[in-house]
């Protein structure tokens, strides 16, 4: 179990509401995979060893799928600010 990768549950608000969505080794550190759970896509970043970060795939603005995107010092820029 230590090597899945798991995101809380965004339909309940419930703590402990946890959804695996990934292997750990699917995803290569610096690396990024989109995981589908219930019709959502969900953008899952490796930043390390053990530290994974999850946000809905699709920015507010204009829909940019966020796993595009680049993760520096713990912020996410979108790929659209690379069009804009
Ligand atoms: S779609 Fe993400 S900043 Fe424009």
């Amino acid at each position: 179990m230590q090597d899945d990768v798991v995101v809380e549950g965004s339909e309940s608000k419930m703590s402990g509401d946890w959804i695996r969505v990934a292997d750990a080794l699917e995803i290569k550190i610096g690396g990024a995979i989109v995981a589908r759970h219930e019709g959502h896509q969900i953008a899952v970043f490796r930043l390390g060893e053990s530290d994974f970060r999850a946000v809905d795939n699709l920015c507010p603005h204009e829909g940019y799928p966020l796993v595009q995107g680049y993760v520096k010092e713990c912020v996410l820029t979108c790929a659209c600010t690379r069009f804009g």
